[in-house]
Parts: C-alpha cells; structure tokens; sequence
C-alpha cells in the first residue's frame, strides 16, 4: 500500500497538507527509544490514513499502547491501563461512538492472544515487526474483527521502516532519533528483547543518508542513531567496503547542518578498534557513551551471558577514555540477578567506583517468562534486592551530581533547543546532554553557542553567554 499518494510537501516550511483528519488516535508509549521513535512513526501512517493525533485519551476514536515487556511491573502496568479503558468504551458503544484500543510494541509481540484473553476491551495486537501493517489492521478492527498480527517473516522486518518513511518529513525540533539497527541476537539470559524485536537487522546506509539529509532539511541539527545493539550495526558502503557503525558515523557527519551526532544503545563486545577511534577524529560525535555493563562480577556475568569479564570492560573504557579524554560514561545495571552474592554485589560497586559514571540507569532483575534466567536457581529475595538497589543507586546519585558539578566554570557549547519557562529564558543541551539554562535570550532555536558554566542543579546547568 502507498502512503504518501495524497501528501504534498511544501519546500519552504517541509509543512504538510493531507485531507482534513476525521478521526484521532491516542498512542501512549512506554519503555525505550525504539518505542518513542516508533510511536512517531506509526503517528505518521495513520495522520496519512485520515487519523488526526490527540493529547485527549476520552477524545480518540483510536487508543494504542505501545508497550515494553522489559521488567514485569511495565508489562503488568499496561493491563491495569487497559482495565481502565472498559468504563469509557462501554460509554462510547452507548452513544454509538467507535472507540478501538490497540495494543502494540514488545508485550504484543510477547503476549499476542493471551492479551484479547485477558483484556476484552482490546481490538488490535500488532508487534514491532508488523507496523507496516498497521492501517490495514485498523481498518479490519474498524470492520469489527478482533486482529492479533505478530507473525512475520524475516524480510518483513524492515519492512515497516522504508513503507513509513514516504509518510510526512515533519520537523521533530532540532534533535531526532533515527533507527540504523533492530533486534538482538545476543541472548542474556535475563532479557526479552531478543524474543519481541528477533534478530538483529541492520539498515541499508543510503536509506539512514537519506533519512539524516530529510532531518537537517527539516531543521534537525543533531541525531541519535538508535538500534538495541546499535554497535553491531553493519553494512555496505557507497565503495564496496563492508561498513561498521564508524564508517556510517564518519559518513553521517559530513551531512550538510548536521552538527552533533549520538549513538545508544550499544553492546560492549562491539566497541571495535575504529569505533573507538571515530571518537577520537569525530569532532560531531559527542563525547558520552552509554555502554551498560549489568555487573561487576565475572561469576554473574558470565550466568547473565555477557561474554565478557569485568576487567575486560574496564580496559576498554580505558582505552575509550584514551581516545577521547572528555568523554562522559553512562551504564544500566541489574541487582539481584540469580545466585548474586554479597560479594558479586560488591564486585559491581567496585567497578562503578572505578569507571565513575556521569550517569546511570539500574535495576532489580526481574524474573522474565521464557528467559532462561527465570528457571535459574537461587533467585534473590526481594527485600535483598531492594538493600542493594538503594545502596547502587545512592553511589551512582552521588557519582551524577558530582560530574555536574564538576562543569561548573567551564566553558562549553550548547545547542540551543526550546525557551525556557521563564520569559526570555532559553534551554539548550550540553554535549553530555545535561539542559543548559540560560537567561539572556541571545540565540535562535537550533543555534550552537558558545556558554559559560556559572552554577548547576542536580542535574541542568546554569550558563550566561560566552
Ligand atoms: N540492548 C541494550 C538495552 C537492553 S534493555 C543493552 O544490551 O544494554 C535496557 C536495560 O534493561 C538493560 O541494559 C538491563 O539493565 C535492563 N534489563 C533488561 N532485562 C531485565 C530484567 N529481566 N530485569 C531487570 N532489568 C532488566
Ligand atoms: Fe537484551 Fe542483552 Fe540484547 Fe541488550 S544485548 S537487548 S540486554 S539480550
Ligand atoms: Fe521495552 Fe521492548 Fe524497548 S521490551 S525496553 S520497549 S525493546
């Protein structure tokens, strides 16, 4: 199906004109980035097929969750949401209103039928790999057939992204999140994502070019490329070559307007030798690096299939560090996974004393059906789980305040990206992507300016013009 057969785009403004909108549609997004970017992307498709977007639950003709599946509380999150739809579904059907809920992303994939099993008030299921069907699924629903579409065929799996891109170029501010990469063939055994997104995909470099050329067009001036191991992003290039992630970050960065590059979420094992060093010749690539780790003992590494050991990854950062001096290090972490000792415990405050992380996200496991992790024996108890939480988490709070406090005085650029709140205020973000607040308005959105670091909250920064 085309998308784009009714859309014009005008050169001036990259604006839009469809036929007036006769429905609207709801999505609500949890978990990841892959989601967020994915939430937006199916916006597009259906704004393309008539659906207008709203901020209103109790408005939309259409509801869609799109879900994570990662920890059980997100996943049982969703069900109590979707309890809460039948009040005001059971009033639609009454005024002869449509109301149709849909369910996607990586519980849908995960869950399929049993979700209709448990939530009658659900119409549509629809997995991460299936979006490209997406309207044609809405308009069986609206036809009144009860829709479970997660079975897909392994060239169906990027699919989706080519078919959505012909939606509308729409300027998303001047930052955006492009995905290069899909899936995961790496198979810790405590995680999910491996099942719902399948293996891991890689985008074809003309289509991430042309994709990052639309974007600046549109006003973009800086882009996070995004996959769940984006690292082991591979590919063709234009000379025949096989690329790596560095070769598409020194492709990307020689976009005209493209000033600022990211790249989340990536696996240690594919830091390689020329990744590193894009970070030393990359003068666009921002100096932070998101390189979860999970644990500090080798022991529990190895039960989490990690294929690598604790010493192993601090050399690498290390050698990171090396490359670019100024580089920020942020990391996830899981306690509690199974047979997890004091020691190992210990083992991973260690490590994060070391590396020092500018910021970090953690975790208490959480036992996954289907996951090998979950039959594991000597799971941890709870209330164990949540001492070593506490404890992590107060030395990584620690850790994070003491990186912002220590850009105090300096003197940086920060990329101007909406007002603030006060009048005449503006924010910006720093390269290690703290907000940087500045009460002089002295520069236009999307503008990179040089500032002065006079004081910092827990986490933004307080600048004056340089
Ligand atoms: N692909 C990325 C991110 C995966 S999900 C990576 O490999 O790092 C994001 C984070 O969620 C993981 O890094 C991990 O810290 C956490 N996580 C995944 N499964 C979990 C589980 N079963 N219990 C607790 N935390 C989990
Ligand atoms: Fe999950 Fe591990 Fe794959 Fe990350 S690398 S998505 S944690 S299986
Ligand atoms: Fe969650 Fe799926 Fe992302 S499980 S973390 S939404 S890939």
């Amino acid at each position: 199906m085309e998308l784009n057969n009714t859309i014009t785009r005008s050169e001036e403004t990259g604006e839009t004109s469809r036929p007036a909108p006769t429905k609207k549609v709801f999505i609500k997004t949890y978990g990841c980035q892959m989601n967020v970017y994915d939430s937006q992307r199916m916006t597009d498709a259906l704004t393309t097929d008539g659906y207008a977007q709203t901020e209103a639950i109790e408005d939309a003709d259409l509801i869609l969750f799109n879900t994570c599946h990662i920890r059980e509380r997100a996943a049982e999150k969703v069900y109590s949401e979707l309890g809460r739809l039948n009040k005001l579904k059971a009033e639609r059907a009454s005024n002869g209103r449509e109301m149709l809920v849909g369910v996607t992303g990586c519980v849908a994939q995960a869950e399929g039928n049993e979700i209709l099993r448990r939530s009658p008030v659900v119409d549509l299921v629809v997995g991460p790999q299936t979006y490209h069907r997406l309207p044609q699924v809405v308009k069986k629903a609206r036809a009144g057939e009860k829709i479970v579409e997660t079975e897909y065929a392994i060239e169906d799996k990027f699919e989706h992204l080519p078919k959505l891109e012909k939606a509308a170029v729409r300027s998303r501010g001047v930052t955006a999140f492009l995905t290069v990469q899909e899936g995961c063939d790496k198979f810790c055994t405590f995680c999910v994502v491996p099942y719902t997104r399948g293996s891991e995909v890689s985008r074809p470099v003309s289509q991430i070019v042309a994709e990052a050329e639309r974007l600046t067009e549109a006003g973009v001036r800086e882009i996070t490329l995004l996959g769940q191991n984006v690292n082991a992003w591979h590919g063709e290039g234009p000379d025949g070559k096989e690329w790596g992630l560095a070769q598409l970050l020194y492709r990307l960065a020689e976009v005209p307007g493209l000033a600022r590059l990211r790249y989340t979420t990536s696996h240690p094992r594919d830091m390689d030798v020329d990744l590193i060093a894009a970070h030393r010749d990359l003068a666009s690539l921002m100096p932070y690096l998101h390189l979860p780790v999970q644990s500090g003992s080798d022991r529990i590494l190895k039960a989490m299939n990690r294929k690598h050991t604790a010493d192993e990854y601090l050399r690498l950062i290390e050698r990171i560090r090396e490359a670019r001096l100024d580089i920020a290090m942020s990391g996830d972490f899981i306690v509690g996974f199974p047979g997890e000792t004091d020691e190992d415990f210990e083992a991973t405050m260690r490590l994060i004393r070391e590396v020092n992380y500018a910021q970090a996200f953690s975790f208490k496991y959480s036992q996954r059906p289907g996951t090998p992790g979950a039959d594991m024996k000597f799971q941890v108890e709870e209330h164990v789980k949540d001492e070593r939480l506490q404890q992590l988490q107060a030395l990584l709070m620690q850790q994070q305040h003491a990186f912002t406090a220590s850009r105090i005085g300096m003197e940086m650029n920060a990329l101007i990206e909406k007002p603030g709140r006060k009048p005449g205020q503006i924010v910006g973000r720093s390269p290690w992507l703290q907000p940087v607040i500045i009460d002089e308005n002295v520069a236009q959105i999307g503008d990179i300016i040089k500032v002065r670091i006079m004081s910092a909250g827990p986490n933004s920064l307080y600048a004056e013009p340089a």
